[in-house]
């Protein structure tokens, strides 16, 4: 008798770089089926050439290619085991200096998006009464970053969702998990990123040209997508019903430190990451004068 298992499937979003595609390949190496989807296939190079590797085109934001990309998926494999929700950018930059249309891609994409994926692959899960969805939020769902208050709610938005679904799920048999990691050296704070002050509001100048190249430092000082795609990996494969999964001792460090700590101590050790220059005018919000 045999006493091969049969391969699982893996579906995840934004493959083209980062965590997604290191995960793509993290997977793919561990034997698995991966659905590799991006929002722009053709340009392509490695991933298409794997074997066990389906490449499809996925863009979170339409709905049309949501759908799509699991009936292909399907098609081509037959069934989906786990789910990562990876798909995702950061607006950055003072609240007042973004647009509507900014902030509404904002959550388009990092909420809204996450969502139609899981709506379109949750049938399939209770159809077969099991399945893992792994959702890509942020140590940002659960502490602040200076300059990123929509990016900021987004996550904390993904967390709430993540954290709640697991009720209704369980009956199904259908297990969520939410990774949260630190700064992970990616194109986040480069292309991806959203940073365009649309509103022309010029009164965050000083913060923000102070501030941003504090944050530019924080990716390639934290963690790898490797890091990452072997903490998804974990998170699939450990049989566990741990729900939250922190990657990088910035992560670990900060969220240990939030659970523990009141806000009048957290606050300003969160306040210590930003620049002195900004630091210096603020830091009577969080110090009494003695
Ligand atoms: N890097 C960090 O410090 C960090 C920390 C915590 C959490 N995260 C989260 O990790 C996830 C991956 O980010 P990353 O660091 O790997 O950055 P990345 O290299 O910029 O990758 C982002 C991926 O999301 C894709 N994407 C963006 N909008 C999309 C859409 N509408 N439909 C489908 N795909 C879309 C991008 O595709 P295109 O190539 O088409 O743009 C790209 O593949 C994000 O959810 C991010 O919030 C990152």
């Amino acid at each position: 008798m045999s006493t091969l298992k049969p391969r699982q499937t893996v579906l995840i979003t934004g493959c083209s770089s980062g965590i997604g595609r290191a995960t793509a390949l993290h997977f793919q190496r561990a034997g698995w089926n991966v659905v590799a989807t991006m929002r722009t296939p053709k340009q392509e190079t490695e991933l298409n050439r794997l074997n066990n590797v389906l490449l499809v085109a996925l863009d979170v934001q339409d709905q049309a290619s949501v759908d799509n990309a699991l009936q292909q998926a399907l098609i081509h494999f037959g069934q989906i085991d786990v789910l990562v929700n990876n798909a995702g950018y950061a607006l950055m930059g003072a609240f007042e200096n973004a647009s509507e249309e900014q902030i509404q891609r904002q959550f388009d994409t990092n909420v809204f998006g996450l969502m139609r994926v899981a709506r379109a692959v949750l049938p399939h899960f209770r159809g077969r009464n099991a399945g893992l969805l792994i959702n890509v939020a942020s140590m940002a769902g659960r502490l602040p970053i200076p300059l990123m208050s929509v990016y900021n709610a987004s996550k904390w938005a993904v967390q709430g969702f993540s954290e709640c679904l697991t009720y209704e799920l369980a009956p199904f048999n259908i297990r969520v998990k939410i990774v949260e990691p630190g700064a992970v050296n990616t194109a986040f704070f480069g292309r991806s990123g959203d940073r365009q002050n649309a509103t022309g509001v010029a009164a965050y100048n000083e913060f923000a040209n102070a501030q941003f190249p504090v944050i530019d430092k924080t990716g390639p000082g934290g963690s790898t997508s490797d890091d990452v795609a072997a903490t998804i990996y974990r998170a699939a494969t450990d049989g566990s019903v741990t729900l939250r999964y922190a990657v990088g001792v910035d992560a670990k460090a900060l969220l240990s430190a939030r659970k523990i700590l009141p806000d009048r101590m957290f606050l300003p050790m969160i306040g210590w990451s930003l620049s002195p220059a900004v630091f210096n005018r603020l830091g009577r919000l969080f110090y009494k004068p003695s």
